[in-house]
């Protein structure tokens, strides 16, 4: 049996009278590479923002390697093993791409910076964050200000950010948005080098990374789950067509 790294039960969050996110029942399991795809508005966003608790949940549970999670905080969450990307980067800008990844390694190692033990002494963290910047083929960016790299590479170092972290989940929203096609395929490279134990719950509105990515794809329409199945599934699906493919792009 697969082991189940994050679930949701009857996970439910509304705005006033708008349902965003109805009733989900959602598992991801260890190591997945799992894609939650579907039209503007269906609640993806909602829904992450629900799993890595960016927003409390109007009803229903959150469990994190069968551990109840709903109450904790965002904050808590991370240091529980749950990351995430935003589908707008949130960067320091003016630090440069070294030091924001030095400050999530030193968050995670309880090292964080102070005026009398800045970041900056601790050779451990900056080892490890140049071994990730490595990884990420982000090395020859390391000194630059965050603010002067072209956005592909910002969210690049967004992606450094949340594995310096050591999640056991990573949540992507849209990790390639408003970068030019010419850059978004060394996300996806990146991306597809992350460690293999690592599960990842990937939102994406371009099927050609969905399908070559993907194991596992979970559509969402109107803040429910509309289908769930292995990419060759959800293609075919004549339904899932009708409401999304059928829009969506594939070139
Ligand atoms: N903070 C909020 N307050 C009120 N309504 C919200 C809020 N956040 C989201 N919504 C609404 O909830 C619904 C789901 O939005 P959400 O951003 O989760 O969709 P999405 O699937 O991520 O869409 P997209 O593909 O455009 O990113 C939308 O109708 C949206 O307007
Ligand atoms: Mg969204």
């Amino acid at each position: 049996m697969t082991e189940i790294r994050l679930e949701t039960r009857a996970l439910r969050r509304h705005f006033g009278a708008l349902v965003a996110v109805q009733e989900i029942d959602f598992k991801l399991a260890a190591g997945a590479r799992h894609a939650l795809i579907g039209p503007n508005g269906a609640g993806k966003t909602t829904f992450i923002n629900l799993l890595s608790g960016a927003l409390p949940a109007s009803r229903g549970r959150v469990l994190l390697k069968g551990n109840d999670v709903t109450d904790k905080t965002q904050a808590e969450r991370v240091k529980l093993g749950i990351a995430r990307t935003f589908q707008i980067n949130r960067l320091f800008r003016g630090l440069s791409v070294l030091e924001n990844v030095c400050i999530s390694i030193a968050e995670r190692v309880g090292a964080a910076p102070s005026m009398f033990y800045p970041v900056g002494r601790r050779t451990d963290v900056i080892d490890e964050a140049m071994h990730l910047l490595d990884v990420l083929k982000l090395a020859s960016n390391a000194a630059h200000r965050v603010s002067e790299l072209p956005y592909g590479r910002q969210r690049l170092v967004e992606i450094a950010i949340a594995i310096g972290l050591k999640p056991e989940v990573l949540l992507l929203d849209e990790p390639a948005a408003g970068v030019p096609s010419t850059e978004s395929h060394i996300i996806l490279d990146a991306i597809e080098r992350l460690p293999e134990h690592i599960a990842i719950l990937i939102i994406e509105h371009d099927m050609d990374v969905v399908f070559r990515f993907a194991k596992r794809v979970t559509v969402m329409v109107g803040g429910a789950l509309f289908a769930e199945g292995t990419p060759r599934e959800i293609e075919a699906n004549p339904q899932v067509r009708a409401v999304y493919l059928g829009q969506a792009s594939r070139g």
